[in-house]
């Protein structure tokens, strides 16, 4: 089916707003965000190259990318463990370096992260209540007995009822690691949950029971998402809105149902190619190749679009310069010199 896409440049920079729609301010604000590191003399690696996007208060943001593209070091400087090279990013309105050590650490609460490893945060030798209750000791709140009513409360909130208090790591499951450490950081009553990989280590099954568990914890408490995954099928199943991002760049950023429905960017077509189908190939339209090659190195960073090495559609215009985001649809956002030319190719 062909489609009609009206491509409007964003007249600012390359560096736009990709905002969603909403007339409140953003709770995370992040705009034109470098991340470089320095390694030895001479190499700058820029692990995130001219980043910009809002995550709204409720909703869920997701971030698709391959291995190295940058997606946990965007989420590190999201809950403040990095601090950013250039550009700003706001937490509800405020940047964090510029707040002093005590109301720092009394902010940087309210954004909190979920990792990939279960086992990462746990001490063997703690009791699950203990670990859950370790980030309000630390956070010095409350008395040791309200401590551990609200460590009771969060446990409960994930799906562990008390018999578990007493456990430790080695008596649980992957799965139920995963909700202890969810457990941890709901103590800290978060505005804002960064979910990078967190459910990357867990069997299929029990991946789709701890996505659920996250959507229901979102509507119960209120939360905030960034949720990180190279899996395609795993952010398109929670998300409102997806970044697509590639070598530190966004790409795309687009309503989940708009991106799986016409991707308009040639990244975002391979990787929606590479996706398993449930159709049997001998059966299946002859399509073109999925994404080949390997991303590039951010070391020696390409000039122009950062995925010329590997796009079909490369011309000399896409060497030279870097394309300017573009509107298609509402809150469709794409990076790419011929969006919407190639759109009508690929969406036949
Ligand atoms: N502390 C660091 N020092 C030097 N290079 C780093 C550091 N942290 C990350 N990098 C590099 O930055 C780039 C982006 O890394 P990052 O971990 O953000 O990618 P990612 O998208 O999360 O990948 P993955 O899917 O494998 O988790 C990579 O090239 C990585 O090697
Ligand atoms: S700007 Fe050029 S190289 Fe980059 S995605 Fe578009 S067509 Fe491909
Ligand atoms: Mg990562």
């Amino acid at each position: 089916m062909g489609m009609v896409i009206e491509i409007t440049p964003l007249q600012s920079s390359t560096a736009g707003r990709l905002q969603g729609q909403t007339d409140r301010s953003p709770l995370i604000a992040v705009e034109d965000l470098h991340v470089h590191f320095q390694l030895g003399r001479h190499d700058v690696l820029r692990a995130v190259n001219g980043v910009s996007f809002d995550v709204n208060a409720g909703e869920v943001f997701g971030i698709i990318g391959e291995s190295g593209s940058g997606k946990s070091t965007v989420a590190r400087v999201l809950v403040g463990l990095l601090n950013p090279t250039e550009g700003t990013v706001l937490h509800d309105g405020v940047v964090l370096a510029k707040l002093r050590s005590r109301e720092f650490r009394s902010v940087r609460r309210g954004y909190q992260i979920v990792f990939q490893d279960p086992e990462g945060a746990l001490n063997p030798r703690m009791t699950v209540l203990q670990s859950v209750r370790e980030p309000l000791d630390i956070a010095g709140v409350g008395s040791s007995q309200d401590r551990n009513q609200a460590a009771m409360t969060c446990l409960e909130q994930v799906g562990l009822g008390s018999d578990f208090a007493g456990r430790y790591p080695h008596q649980l499951s992957g799965g139920q690691k995963q909700r202890v450490n969810i457990a941890r950081v709901l103590t800290m009553q978060p505005k804002l949950v960064v979910c990078d990989e967190a459910v990357a280590a867990l069997d299929v099954s029990i991946q789709a029971e701890i996505i659920n568990l996250f959507s229901e914890l979102k509507y119960r408490l209120g939360l905030t998402y960034v949720f990180i995954s190279h899996d395609l099928n795993v952010v398109a199943h929670i998300s409102d809105r997806v970044a697509v991002m590639y070598l530190g760049r966004l790409v795309e950023v687009s309503p989940v149902e708009q991106l799986l429905a016409s991707p308009m960017h040639p990244y975002t077509q391979a990787l929606l190619r590479s996706r398993p189908s449930p159709v049997p190939a001998s059966l299946r339209e002859k399509r073109q190749p999925a994404l080949t090659g390997e991303i590039p190195n951010a070391i020696s960073y390409p000039d122009g679009c950062a995925f010329q090495s590997r796009c079909p559609q490369a011309t000399a215009l896409c060497a030279a310069e870097v394309p300017v985001w573009r509107s298609a649809e509402s809150g469709h956002w794409v990076a790419c010199h011929f969006a919407g030319q190639n759109q009508k190719t690929q969406s036949k």
